[in-house]
């Protein structure tokens, strides 16, 4: 698939469920409206799209939420999706908070699993249950190491905030080594009302880097996912360190993909509101309906974001657990 701006889309993001078991405070508001179960699409619906999908040209598939992890049935899912591979399909990953990994990461990895991003924004047990209003730092961390014993990659994700965790970011470097994880760093986006001031909290990323530096020699790396992460190979740790700069420097040039929420709309870009309903039309059937559904989204697929830290208000009202970023 190619968009408008003559860009390979060959990557999805697919969210499974709006549901989170965490809450946060960059993410979510203390009482998050969840959509009914009836309108999420099926386990059926969404092989169904992501066969598709793969007909036309996609290779990796991201399941996201909310939190993946808390679907029923999601093992087998990622079993059906994983068996696309027949027809094209690379890989299929999973971002997620870690606390289900404990029981789930060696079912995972049997059922085609390799690779996981999985979130921690901080190492201190107290200010992650600030964060994330639960208490659950222990799991995420077993939950980590059970994936790691599974053998599955894995890669930390942090969302950088001045005043919270940005004194940390040495130390989630050197954590994050000693395990044989990558670590991604990245800037807050403007989505949906939250408690956090995403504008007081904003942290470059660019000084963080030349902080790390006094610590860490970093050298700018060739590894590429196709996604918004710049990486630099970590010579101390022999890991990597990703940068994802959504307000500092824009990486929509290289844009490989589009999302999918969990009730079937698709979107071409996580900073704007363009979208296409698919549920209706997967529900109809015929695939050139589909097809025509999907060309209509690719021609209509924005050039950029344009979330700004200058405004006040989010960029858009929808929250980041629709979409799963
Ligand atoms: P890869 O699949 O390895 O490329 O990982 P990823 O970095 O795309 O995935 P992950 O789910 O770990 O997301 C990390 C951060 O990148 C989250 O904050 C996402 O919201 C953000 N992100 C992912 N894709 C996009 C995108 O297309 N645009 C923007 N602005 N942010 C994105
Ligand atoms: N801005 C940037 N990243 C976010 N995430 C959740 N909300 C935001 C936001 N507003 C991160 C999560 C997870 C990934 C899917 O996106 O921490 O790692
Ligand atoms: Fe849940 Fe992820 Fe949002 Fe945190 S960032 S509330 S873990 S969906």
């Amino acid at each position: 698939m190619r968009d408008a701006h003559g860009r390979t889309i060959d990557y999805i993001r697919l969210s499974v469920t709006d549901r989170c078991n965490l809450r946060c405070t960059y993410c979510m508001a203390e009482d998050m409206q969840f959509l009914p179960r009836r309108d999420l699409l099926t386990f059926e619906e969404i092989e169904t799209l992501c066969a598709h999908l793969v007909t036309r040209g996609v290779r990796r598939i991201r399941l996201t939420g909310g939190e993946p992890l808390v679907r029923k049935g999601i093992v087998d899912l990622v079993q059906r999706i994983a068996a696309l591979s027949a027809h094209g399909l690379e890989e299929v990953t999973l971002t997620t908070n870690g606390t289900r990994l404990p029981e789930m990461a060696n079912d995972l990895a049997e059922a085609g699993i390799r690779r996981v991003n999985i979130s921690l924004d901080t190492l201190d047990r107290a200010r992650f249950a600030e964060l994330t209003r639960r208490d659950e730092f222990d799991r995420v961390v077993a939950g980590i190491d059970a994936a790691l014993a599974a053998g599955i990659a894995v890669r930390i994700n942090t969302v950088a905030m001045k005043g919270i965790n940005e004194r940390e970011m040495v130390d989630l470097l050197a954590w994050s080594g000693r395990r044989g994880c990558d670590l991604a760093l990245i800037e807050a986006m403007p989505l949906g009302e939250v408690s956090l001031d995403r504008q007081s909290t904003h942290l470059p990323l660019d000084p963080v880097r030349r902080d790390l530096e006094r610590a860490f020699t970093l050298v700018p790396s060739l590894h590429r996912t196709g996604g918004p992460a710049r990486y630099y190979d970590v010579a101390e740790t022999g890991t990597r360190l990703g940068l994802i700069t959504p307000l500092t420097e824009n990486f929509c040039a290289g844009c490989n993909r589009i999302r999918i929420a969990a009730t079937g709309t698709v979107y071409g870009c996580l900073g704007h509101d363009q979208k296409v309903e698919l549920r209706g039309v997967i529900r109809g059937g015929g695939e050139e309906a589909l097809d025509t559904a999907l060309d209509t989204l690719l021609a209509g697929k924005p050039l950029r974001h344009d979330f700004d830290i200058a405004r006040r208000e989010p960029a858009l009202t929808r929250h980041m657990s629709v979409t799963g970023g």
